[in-house]
């Protein structure tokens, strides 16, 4: 045991609660291993789970892409990891994919990495159906390698809304099994929001107050202070909607709403999320003027890379109802944007009021609701906040807030979300990874968003905390924004 005093709070960690797999060798095929996220995030993250431990000595990785790097240009790129190649060739061309099953064997081969193959698709989303089609013409998705087994990642967006998402999907799987298929959100594979599940599961207190009984609202916000950046291209296709709303801020919800699965298996916490997203009400029908503001952020259309007529939304606020016993009545309130005033995510779950204040003769105004919030980032943790008494003989309440500190109670910041899941991707754990059912409820959900000029378009400052509307929306509803 190792106490710690922080802040007021005591805190402790127990050494043993700790689960720790390391997977067999294996070989790490990297598709657009020229690209941004290769450089940025995967290759880091294989680095550092070597540096752990957690990479077995035997395994390899194989970066391919069209450009001709050298191989010893491609292993400079991925400092601190040992047995990196590199290949590079056309993918419309069949005889590439032959050469990389000639080159796949003969590494299986000298790495005893026992044919188990993860082919880790970091290429534009247009390239998955090819790039499996042509792995599975070559025969490498199913054991061909020495017997072991092949599994493939792939990076969001699958698809752009319901009916593409389906056409991808079955593309994929005239070569896949569902059970190859790791979709990525990498926000599920951040600590900060993995802990909401330890949070709710291995804490008994929080569960009975977790309800409808409770809970007067829940607010789900990820504010951003930059702007498209780079991305204006892939942005200005897609919108804070598809960016933002179908993948990260549904799963947050999802996460808060849904109720406990029988163990941590991954198909049980699976079918949790996915009963929640079964249980949206739709939108679809409703006075989305009453629940949906789109905004976008003046300036967007002078932006490079974005066309001078856009209406592609860079913010949306949202009201939401989970439609079960849990969560009936309880609003959900989402928003997200682009150049706003500050940079957070955070989950905060809003409790009710005492129903009844003892000190209202004396404290005429309002005792403050107690508020639990999720900080997903940046400084990650959890805080509590609960009226107490200020000292001294008046009788003065105030507000003071119990916080734990990621950085500090473990003294390093949360570890990169690619880190873990590129490790659970090796292991074959699905839990963190997306299912395809979940894929198509939340698109089926975001469908009545996604029709430009279905909504009104509201303008708003750089830097401010969005439209004027979003104020509006949570007022009509009773609450404000935090
Ligand atoms: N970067 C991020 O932070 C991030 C975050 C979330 C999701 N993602 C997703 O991760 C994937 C990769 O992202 P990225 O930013 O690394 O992409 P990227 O840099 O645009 O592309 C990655 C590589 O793909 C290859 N490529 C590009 N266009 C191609 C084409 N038409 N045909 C064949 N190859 C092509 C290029 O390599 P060669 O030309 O050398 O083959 C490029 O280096 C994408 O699906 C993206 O949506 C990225």
């Amino acid at each position: 045991m190792t106490p710690e005093h922080q802040k007021g709070l005591t805190f402790s960690i127990r050494e043993g609660l700790c689960i720790e797999h390391k997977p067999e060798p294996c070989g790490i095929v990297i598709f657009g291993a020229s690209g941004d996220l290769t450089s940025r995030k995967l290759l880091p993250s294989i680095a550092y789970l070597s540096s752990k431990g957690l990479l077995p000595k035997r395994s390899f990785v194989l970066g391919v892409a069209r450009t001709a790097l050298s191989p010893d240009e491609f292993r400079a790129r991925a400092k601190g990891v040992e047995n990196v190649y590199y290949m590079y060739g056309s993918y419309e061309n069949p005889d590439f994919f032959l050469a990389l099953k000639a080159r796949l064997q003969e590494l299986d081969a000298r790495h005893e990495t026992g044919g188990r193959l993860l082919f880790h698709l970091a290429v534009p989303p247009p390239l998955y159906p090819a790039i499996v089609e042509q792995l599975g013409r070559a025969g490498l998705l199913e054991g061909c390698v020495s017997g072991g087994c092949s599994r493939v990642v792939i990076e969001k967006p699958f698809g752009r809304d319901l009916e593409s998402a389906r056409a991808l999907d079955a593309q994929l799987k005239r070569r896949l099994r569902e059970e190859q298929v790791y979709r990525i959100d990498h926000y599920l594979g951040k600590e900060t929001v993995q802990n909401v599940l330890m949070f709710r599961f291995a804490n008994a207190i929080f569960e009975p107050v977790w309800n409808r009984t409770y809970v007067d609202h829940v607010q789900i916000s990820v504010l951003e202070n930059a702007g498209v950046e780079h991305r204006a291209g892939y942005y200005d296709g897609s919108g804070v909607v598809r960016d933002m709303f179908q993948n990260h801020m549904l799963m947050l919800l999802a996460l808060i709403a849904m109720e406990p699965p029988a163990s941590f298996e991954a198909d049980r916490v699976r079918d949790e999320v996915v009963k929640v997203f079964r249980n949206l009400r739709p939108l679809a029908g409703r006075d989305l003027e009453d629940h949906v503001v789109l905004g976008q952020y003046e300036g967007y259309r002078l932006e490079p890379g974005v066309a001078s007529s856009s209406s592609t939304p860079t913010f949306a606020a949202m009201r939401l109802d989970v439609d079960d016993w849990r969560w009936s009545g309880v609003p959900f309130y989402l928003r997200s944007g682009k150049r706003l005033c500050c940079r957070s995510t955070e989950v905060a779950v809003v409790f009710k009021q005492v129903p009844h204040s003892l000190f209202s003769p004396l404290l005429p105004e309002h005792l403050a609701e107690n508020a639990l919030v999720f900080r997903i980032q940046p400084n990650e943790g959890i805080s509590l906040t609960i009226e107490a008494k200020k000292p001294g003989p008046k009788i003065c309440l105030g507000a003071l807030t119990m916080d734990f500190d990621y950085a500090e109670a473990f003294g390093e910041r949360p570890p990169e979300a690619y880190q873990r899941l590129l490790l659970d991707a090796m292991l074959g754990d699905p839990t963190l990874f997306l299912r395809q059912d979940a894929v198509e409820e939340t698109w089926r959900f975001c469908e009545p968003l996604l029709k430009t000029g279905d909504i009104k378009l509201e303008p708003y400052a750089t830097s401010s905390e969005g439209p004027e509307a979003a104020q509006r929306l949570i007022a009509r509803f009773g609450r404000r924004w935090r």
